[in-house]
């Protein structure tokens, strides 16, 4: 039998049990997977709470999309993966269990310079970093960049190698008790996002030009002054909620803010293709290595704590990253 935590329904922390379940050998395509260290979003509590729109599942459920391990037996067709191999992956809801069956090919080999906490604690937000700094936005030396939350989990990667990559970064936090941790993350300058007007403040220290791109996982609190921090045909990157939904609204709005663009991407679409998915894990991991972005684990819980955990995170605590060793 192997130890996971499902959800009894949707709702609250309260929702989280620890339970048992057993598991089939792996069927064609899959392999079992003995988990080590398991990550934890805010896409796992969108998971636990929703009960309508694209955060909402079926419970019970198990949580968690992310995790490192060892590879324990390889199901029929399996080639590329043997058992011993040291993995990770994304995206696959299932993760806080301390054994998993999952398809190799949403699997990526660890090098032996990536710990597996460092791997469990990177594969979302160093994913997301990648892409949205290489693919939605190739940033630029000399690029001038607004990160809200910046001294989150995303929004410190992306600081960090935004500045490696060459850019200007203006971040943005929620609380004074936030600044430091933006500044080392790399910010140049760091605004409160929820005192005065950042918008107004992004155009004096860009001395009224705007932004290159704006980086906005906020959503319904900030999106609309977002906008007018960009410079005309300046990209709007909308790739979170954390406030809630952006509401509907005219696209001429885009016009009148000159001519923006605006992007709404998601992870999901970037590691459905395997090969894809092992490209940009690799770039991940190299930038681990270069000291471009940085995954210093702060806090290890086991399965029995993931409540609490998911109380941390929903009181927006500075935390870093913090892993789960199941
Ligand atoms: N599109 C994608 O591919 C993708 C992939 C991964 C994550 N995401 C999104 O990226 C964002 C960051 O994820 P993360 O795991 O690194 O989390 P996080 O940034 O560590 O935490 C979210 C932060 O959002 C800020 N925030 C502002 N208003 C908030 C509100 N009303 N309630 C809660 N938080 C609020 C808080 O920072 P302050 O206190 O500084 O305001 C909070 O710490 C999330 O929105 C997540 O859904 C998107």
């Amino acid at each position: 039998m192997v130890k996971v935590v499902q959800t009894t329904g949707p709702g609250g922390i309260e929702v989280l049990t620890v339970a048992s379940v057993k598991l089939d050998p792996p069927a064609a395509g899959e392999v079992l997977l003995r988990q080590t260290a398991v990550g934890v979003n805010l896409i796992d509590l969108y998971h636990r709470t929703a009960t309508e729109g694209q955060y909402a599942i079926a419970h019970p459920a198990i949580l968690g999309v992310e995790a490192a391990g060892v590879i324990e037996q390889v199901g029929p067709g399996v080639v590329d993966f043997s058992v011993g191999d040291r993995v990770a992956y994304c995206m696959v809801r299932g993760a806080y269990a301390q054994k998993r069956l999952i398809p190799a090919s949403r699997l990526v080999k660890l090098p032996d310079f990536i710990s597996d906490e460092q791997a469990a604690a990177c594969m979302v937000k160093g994913i997301t970093a990648y892409y949205l700094l290489h693919r939605i936005h190739a940033v630029r030396h000399g690029d001038t960049l607004l990160v809200h939350a910046a001294a989150g989990g995303v929004g410190q990667m992306l600081c960090r190698w935004a500045k490696h990559l060459g850019a200007t970064v203006i971040g943005t936090v929620g609380s004074t008790d936030k600044l430091p941790i933006a500044q080392a993350a790399g910010c140049d300058h760091v605004v409160l996002h929820n005192q005065g007007d950042f918008a107004a403040r992004v155009k004096e220290l860009t001395a009224g030009r705007g932004v290159d791109a704006a980086y906005d996982s906020i959503g319904k609190d900030t999106f609309f002054r977002s906008l007018d921090c960009l410079r005309p045909l300046g990209l709007m990157v909308s790739y979170g909620q954390a406030s809630g939904a952006v509401p509907p609204f005219d696209i001429g709005v885009l016009a009148q803010k000159g001519s923006v663009f605006l992007a709404k991407p998601t992870l999901a679409t970037f590691v459905q293709d395997a090969a894809e998915l092992r490209l940009l894990a690799d770039g991940v991991f190299e930038a681990i290595r270069k000291g471009a972005i940085r995954v210093d684990i702060q806090r290890r819980a086991n399965l029995d704590d993931v409540a609490a955990v998911h109380a941390d995170l929903e009181s927006r605590k500075p935390l870093g990253p913090i892993v789960i060793v199941p």
